[in-house]
């Protein structure tokens, strides 16, 4: 069994989402791109991000895949740079053979914003496709450094780029959330199966496109576990207005019914 949350470093010298930098090549090995397929199943397009939880399941969002059909959905795992088709290290396709959306998924509020997906065939692990760990406890991680990833817009209704971007978001606790998006006239409720990070001053933050896709800290054993599912927000990076993700250890039970 591969160990999970440890990132691949390469040596190459490499050095947005919103406010963030692109990513080092093997760094989120366990990022991947969820995928709708076009009509006759030709080519597919970037819809959502993603992470891998061993070599059949990926976790992403709920709204991510609750409008399609399974056939209607790819997951590409080690992808860096969608506009590099000779990447050393290539990436791989696999179609879904089942998607469980969490049956209290709620399409108005967000709340139970997660989803699982079976891949028709077993990814094989290499340096730049490995798992991410999930949560070994339950604790809320306020004022931890959390990084989020994805190929999501570079601005609000922005562009979107072609490399992996990383930025580094503070996690904040869930009545900080709810009187930070007050100050900006927004009344939102924040229950605790939300996770919110962000800076008071905006500036980093996901985007559109990065939905699904991790929120990862590194925990203190060194290695990175799933803390959130990226999963809504408004706007972009704007002040007061923290991204919000699915808090995952309220469902590692739940993930792991499914995922063993
Ligand atoms: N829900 C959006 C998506 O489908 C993006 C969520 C993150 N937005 C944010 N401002 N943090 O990609």
């Amino acid at each position: 069994m591969q160990k999970c949350g440890v990132p691949q470093l390469f040596t190459k010298p490499q050095t947005r989402i919103v406010g963030g930098k692109m990513a080092p090549f093997g760094r989120w090995p366990w990022q991947v791109s969820v995928r709708r397929t076009s009509f006759f199943g030709f080519s597919s397009t970037h819809r959502c991000g993603g992470a891998i939880l061993n070599e059949n399941w990926i976790a992403t969002a709920g709204h991510c895949v609750d409008d399609l059909l399974t056939s209607q959905i790819r997951i590409r795992v080690g992808e860096y740079d969608f506009s590099n088709i000779q990447e050393d290290l290539p990436y791989a396709e696999r179609s879904v053979a089942k998607k469980i959306v969490h049956p209290k998924y709620n399409f108005f509020t967000y709340e139970y914003d997660l989803a699982l997906v079976q891949l028709d065939k077993a990814v094989d692990f290499a340096p730049h496709i490995r798992p991410i760990c999930l949560p070994a406890t339950d604790d809320l991680l306020i004022g931890e450094n959390a990084t989020v990833t994805g190929w999501g817009r570079l601005s609000e209704g922005g562009t979107l780029p072609s490399v992996l971007q990383e930025v580094q978001v503070p996690i904040v606790s869930n009545d900080r959330c709810k009187f930070m998006f007050l100050k900006a006239g927004r009344q939102e409720i924040i229950p605790e199966i939300f996770l919110c990070a962000g800076h008071e001053g905006g500036g980093q933050d996901s985007c559109q496109g990065d939905s699904g896709g991790p929120l990862q800290v590194k925990g203190r054993d060194g290695r990175f576990f799933l803390a959130g599912i990226i999963s809504w927000g408004i706007g972009c990076a704007e002040a007061n207005l923290p991204g919000v993700c699915t808090r995952i250890s309220k469902f590692v039970p739940w993930i792991l019914k499914y995922v063993t």
